[in-house]
């Protein structure tokens, strides 16, 4: 007997034999794909090399795809449990051939394979082909032997198989096996096809067409092939069991189960546990693939998944939460296949643990509710709409739970009732947003949000995607198309473009789809969760509907990542160095820097900022993993994440931690931001400026990677011009400067020592500054090259040096302004008012004014050409008041 895990290797060792190349199962959420919620066939990831859009090194493949089928076109979530074949979560095995080999090919592949490796007896096997295609039928015939009573020809869409709405199609050929007459059930195409009897265990699609749009379809560049094996179903085969329930790997889950719960796994609750095994590898896949549960889109159909199992976790009286109590097992039994599942673990234990002990709180008044609101009801009968909306909206009771819990009485869900309940719910809270004072210019993101709904933000874990255009606008007003060289706003079904927020500003980016291209200058949120790509058409045009290829600027993004990360390492490490007072009060992080400010009273020295970027540096060498978690509020809070106060977090928050330790970790904080994945890659952070924006408010800048090391390269350049100009080794430089500087200081004094000499009557002998005007002294001298605040301590020493006279003394600045003073001995401020002198000196200097006392008065003009013509208007009006 072969396990799941033999099964695999041999189906894709065999492949490789074959030519093809191995590759990696992608993300249950396509990132190549804006119509499908979840990867659900093995041939997603490669949608594109189908079409042409995309070129690999391979023409062959082979892969085991994880798949997800809850939602959208293939959802199976309702049969899951009650059937032997239906699951959530799948394994899809799958060869691919990209206009290689095709039909005649495939079929001898999957017969060799089937029949050499797997060892199937060949009288239990029959097989379908699209009713018109007798190519196929002609192949299995000659390469199979099989008479024509095996080969069944099917004209229904079970035999033309496509991904979607939209995407690569065409006829296929699926292979059975028949279990023997045990088991009821009829051959394929037979009205009784749907009993377990004949199996459906593979299914080649002869790939031919691209469905471009709902009836409208087009050839493929090339044909190709698509196949894909359930490893589950095939598992089930190989091992003789009649159920995908009953395969090693499902009986080690459910062991798990039983183990936890002591409730025998084969009993009347064995629906429960296939449920819960089944729901547990879709919720921890999905957790490892970065969706977690919430209330819109991927994270709402993961949330539905969890509350269904832990419904049957409580069926089974299970006590505690239970599935994050499973996880070891699922982990040991295929994490060696998709090593995603180790890596996240403990995010998915805790993702379980927190989901599950929320909706147990409850879980159980909820239960009693539907209980008493349906102990009337008969089968055939509906429960109404307002009590299964009061259980989802007060009791987290997703719809098709409360349908399930009912569905052994037969009873339904009137479940047009329950969309008007919830449209009410959705005005109402609209309502209450208008309200707000934001909704009158915002009305049309209201518009567009109550049609569109919240955008999915793929960005934690992509930063290229596809999505659909949902919403444009041009100058405030929603548009059809925006054409080349319009500038608008732009609303996607989905994006990898982070809205600003949290201090991290937007990001920009290119969307494409063929000859259109888009620059995204910016990303913003609107009424809560509608991203809204501030765009300028580039080429070609867009239009509503259209699927655009989405690109962030990476080396941007990454820049952003490191500066985001660095925000946290530098605020505890200022925690650390100044104490826990330390609060942010904002945040910047863009591309090229980043900016903290905090509360703290006094500023920042040299020395505590060198010892923050000491610690934040080793902290960033340990390259310690950065770990993000989803958790409650209040649980969050506790386990010591720092959150900004005054900041408004809904029931569940991403939380942030950085730094060795797992228990301890360097750094933990509430963020909704986009980090690093381990610290090294913030290479280096440096802090290049700092400052105080306000009260007990200070600020630090700082630079991680290349940007720190190109502002540290450019310092260190100055550095070494510097000490070229001072003819210093750099480490000498700053002695050097400051020895300089003293001297100049010297130098300075001496100057304006000497110059005042100058002033005070040395030159030329003929210019002899003291004069006598009708018996009164009068000192007068028009200088250059001495300050203003010089002239007054000459007019001093001259006025002593007369004894009793009048001072007037003019300097003239390098840039040609003039300053005067005049000052009047003690003996002579009776008659003469130095204020009255220097207001006229200064009209003759161009100016006006001039201020002082009697003794003493200054005055200025531009005009310092004048100088002579003030003096000499001095002496005139001394002479007349001399003579009054
Ligand atoms: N894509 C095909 C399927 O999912 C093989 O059945």
């Amino acid at each position: 007997m072969s396990g799941v895990n033999e099964i695999r290797s041999t189906f894709l060792d065999y492949f490789v034999r074959n030519g093809h190349s191995v590759v990696q199962s992608s993300s249950l959420v396509p990132r190549n794909d804006p119509t499908l919620m979840f990867t659900n066939a093995g041939m997603v990831p490669f949608k594109n090399v189908f079409t042409g859009a995309e070129k690999r090194d391979y023409v062959r493949a082979t892969s085991s795809q994880k798949c997800v089928r809850a939602g959208g076109k293939h959802n199976d979530l309702d049969n899951v449990g009650y059937t032997a074949r239906h699951h959530t979560f799948f394994e899809m095995l799958g060869n691919f051939s990209f206009g290689d080999y095709f039909k005649e090919q495939a079929i001898l592949l999957a017969w060799d394979l089937i029949i050499k490796e797997f060892g199937l007896p060949r009288d239990r096997l029959l097989v379908t082909v699209y009713h018109d295609d007798n190519e196929a039928f002609g192949l299995w015939k000659k390469i199979a032997g099989f008479s024509d009573d095996r080969i069944i020809r099917i004209a229904s869409s079970d035999n033309f198989w496509s991904m979607g709405e939209t995407g690569p199609c065409g006829p296929c050929s699926e292979i059975f096996y028949d279990q023997g007459e045990a088991l009821r059930g009829g051959p394929p195409g037979s009205p009784d096809e749907d009993g377990d009897r004949f199996l459906e265990f593979w299914n080649l699609v002869f790939m031919q067409y691209e469905q471009v749009a709902p009836g409208e379809r087009i050839p493929l560049p090339r044909p190709s092939i698509d196949t894909g094996m359930g490893l589950e179903r095939i598992a089930a085969l190989m091992q003789g069991v009649h159920s995908n329930f009953d395969i090693d790997l499902f009986r080690a889950l459910i062991r798990a189960v039983a183990d936890a719960t002591g409730v025998d796994p084969d009993g009347p609750m064995q629906a429960s546990h296939r449920i819960i095994a089944d729901h547990l590898r879709a919720s921890a896949f999905l957790v490892a693939d970065g969706v977690l549960p919430a209330n819109e889109g991927r994270g709402y159909v993961l949330r539905r998944i969890m509350r269904r199992a832990m419904r049957h976790a409580q069926m089974l009286g299970a006590r505690d939460p239970l599935m994050w109590r499973l996880v070891p097992a699922l982990v040991r039994e295929m994490g060696a296949a998709f090593p995603e599942l180790g890596r996240a673990q403990a995010l998915i234990e805790e993702t379980l643990k927190l989901e599950e002990t929320r909706f147990r709180v409850t879980l159980t008044r909820g239960l009693a509710i539907l209980d008493e609101e349906s102990r009337n009801l008969h089968e055939g009968q509906n429960l109404s709409g307002d009590v299964a909306f009061k259980l989802y909206d007060t009791y987290g009771f997703p719809l098709d739970l409360t349908q399930e819990a009912l569905r052994a009485r037969k009873i339904g869900v009137d479940k047009d009732r329950f969309d008007t309940a919830m449209a009410r719910q959705r005005a109402e809270a609209r309502k209450a947003w208008t309200g707000s004072g934001e909704a009158a210019t915002e009305s049309v993101w209201f518009a567009i949000k109550d049609k569109v709904g919240a955008t999915e933000f793929l960005g934690y874990e992509a930063e290229s995607a596809e999505g659909i255009v949902v919403a444009l606008l041009r100058d405030g007003v929603e548009q059809d198309t925006l054409r080349a060289g319009e500038k608008g706003f732009l609303v996607l079904n989905q994006t990898p473009f982070y809205a600003e927020s949290g201090g991290q500003v937007g990001d920009t980016g290119i969307l494409r789809a063929g000859a259109t291209r888009i620059r995204v200058e910016n990303t913003v949120k609107k009424v809560g969760d509608l991203f809204v790509h501030d765009v300028v058409v580039e080429q070609g045009e867009v239009k509503n509907g259209m699927a655009l290829e989405l690109e962030v600027d990476h080396e941007r993004r990454t820049a952003i990542r490191a500066n985001h990360s660095a925000t946290h390492l530098l605020h505890e490490a200022l925690r650390e160095v100044l104490g826990d007072h330390v609060a942010q009060k904002g945040s910047l992080v863009a591309p090229d820097r980043l900016r903290f400010d905090f509360a703290h009273p006094k500023p920042v020295t040299d020395q505590e900022l060198a010892e923050v970027e000491d610690i934040a540096n080793r902290v960033i060498l340990e390259n310690a993993p950065v770990a993000t978690r989803l958790m409650a509020v209040d649980e969050a809070i506790t386990s010591g994440a720092r959150a900004l106060f005054g900041e408004k977090y809904g029931d569940e928050v991403r939380v942030v931690s950085m730094g060795a330790g797992a228990r301890h970790p360097f750094s933990i904080e509430l963020c909704g931001g986009v980090h690093v994945s381990r610290t090294g890659d913030i290479g280096l952070v440096s802090i290049v400026g700092r400052s105080a924006v306000a009260a007990g408010v200070q600020r630090i800048e700082a630079k991680t990677g290349e940007a720190a090391r190109r502002h540290l390269n450019a310092e260190a350049r100055v550095l070494h011009d510097l000490s070229g100009l001072l003819r210093a080794p750099v480490e000498d430089a700053a002695d050097r400067l400051s020895a300089l500087l003293e001297e100049r200081k010297k130098l300075e004094r001496e100057l304006a020592e000497a110059r005042k000499k100058l002033a005070m009557g040395g030159g030329a002998a003929s210019e002899q500054p003291i004069q006598e005007i009708a018996g009164v002294k009068l000192f007068s001298r028009a200088i250059s090259g001495v300050e203003m605040k010089d002239l007054k301590s000459l007019a001093d020493e001259a006025k002593q040096s007369i004894g009793s006279g009048v001072v007037a003394i003019i300097g003239v600045a390098e840039d040609g302004r003039a300053g005067v003073v005049v000052g009047v001995t003690p003996d002579l401020t009776k008659k003469f008012n130095a204020v009255d002198f220097v207001r006229l000196a200064s009209e003759k200097l161009g100016g006006k004014g001039g201020g002082g006392r009697p003794d003493m008065a200054q005055a200025g003009g531009p005009d310092g050409a004048a100088a002579d013509q003030a003096l000499a208007a001095i002496a005139e009006m001394l002479e007349q008041r001399a003579a009054s």
